[in-house]
C-alpha cells in the first residue's frame, strides 16, 4: 500500500440492521476507530443513515448504498444525492454488483449516479467486477475496463481519479470465495493503470468475502488500499479484526 493512500475499511450492510444494531455496532467501532491509521466507513439501509450518523460522532464516516440520478422529481421510492448529503452521508455505493444485476443498472446508469453523487458533494465509491463466466472466458480485464470507461468518458478520468474504486469480483461476492491476494493485485494494478499517473492517489478497495482470516494478506498487496466488506461487516469484533489487519 502506497503511504499516499490512507487505508479504508468499508462494511456495506445491505438491507440487514435495525436502529438498535446500528447504534450499538457503531458505537462499538467508534471506540476502536478513534486515533486509527485506517479510515473506516459504513453504509447501512438509508432509514438508519441518521442514526449511524449520530453513534459514529465524527470518528468514522457514514455512506449510503444507492442514490438516484436525478436531482429531484417524479421518482417515487428513490432518494436524491442532496437528502444523502443532508442525512450526514459522506459517500455513496455507485454500482455495486446487486444494483447491476438485480435492479438492472447499466454502466450508463452508473455514470449518471458517479457524476451527480460527485456534484453533490458525495464522494462515490464506485464498484466494479466480473462474473464467474466472464473471468471463465478471459473477459476479467475488458469487462472491468468497459464498466470504468464508461465512468470516464462522462466525468474524465481525474473525477474517478478522485474518488474511491472497490473491485469487487461477482463470483466472490457473499459466497465465501475469496479471490487470491495474487488475483485482486492483478486486478487493481490493471484498474490503477487505465487511470494513469492520476490513478496513484487512487484507493482501490477489495470486496468479495473479505474476513478477519483473509484481509491481511490481501491488504499486504501493494494496490490494495483496503477493503469493502459485506458479511463480515455486520458482527463488531469481525469487522474491528478486518480494520485492524489493514492497520499492518
Ligand atoms: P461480502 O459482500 O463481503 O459479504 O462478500 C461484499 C459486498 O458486496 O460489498
Amino acid at each position: 500500500m502506497s503511504n499516499l493512500r490512507r487505508p479504508l475499511v468499508a462494511g456495506n450492510w445491505k438491507m440487514h440492521g435495525n436502529r438498535a444494531m446500528a447504534q450499538q455496532l457503531v458505537t462499538a467501532l467508534r471506540a476502536a476507530c478513534q486515533g486509527s491509521a485506517v479510515e473506516v466507513a459504513v453504509f447501512p439501509p438509508a432509514l438508519l443513515v441518521e442514526t449511524a450518523v449520530s453513534a459514529a460522532a465524527q470518528a468514522l464516516t457514514v455512506g449510503i448504498q444507492n442514490i438516484s440520478q436525478h436531482p429531484q422529481g417524479a421518482f417515487t421510492g428513490e432518494l436524491s444525492v442532496a437528502m444523502a448529503q443532508e442525512a450526514g452521508c459522506h459517500w455513496c455505493l455507485v454500482g455495486h454488483s446487486e444494483r447491476r444485476a438485480l435492479y438492472g443498472e447499466s454502466n450508463q446508469d452508473v455514470a449518471a449516479k458517479f457524476a451527480a453523487a460527485q456534484a453533490g458533494g458525495v464522494t462515490p465509491v464506485l464498484c466494479l467486477g466480473e462474473t464467474l463466466e466472464q473471468r471463465e472466458a478471459g473477459q476479467t480485464e475488458a469487462v472491468v475496463a468497459a464498466q470504468l470507461k464508461a465512468v470516464t468518458d462522462n466525468v474524465g478520468v481525474a473525477a474517478v481519479a478522485a474518488a474511491v474504486i472497490a473491485y469487487e469480483p461477482v463470483w466472490a461476492i457473499g459466497t465465501g470465495k475469496t479471490a487470491s491476494p495474487e488475483q485482486a493485485q492483478a486486478v487493481h494494478a490493471f484498474i490503477r493503470a487505465q487511470l494513469g499517473v492520476e490513478g496513484e492517489v487512487t484507493r482501490i478497495l477489495y470486496g468479495g468475502s473479505v474476513n478477519a482470516g483473509n484481509a491481511r494478506a490481501l491488504f499486504s498487496q501493494p494496490d490494495i488500499d483496503g477493503g469493502l466488506v459485506g458479511g463480515a461487516s455486520l458482527d463488531a469484533q469481525e469487522f474491528i479484526n478486518v480494520v485492524q489487519a489493514a492497520e499492518q
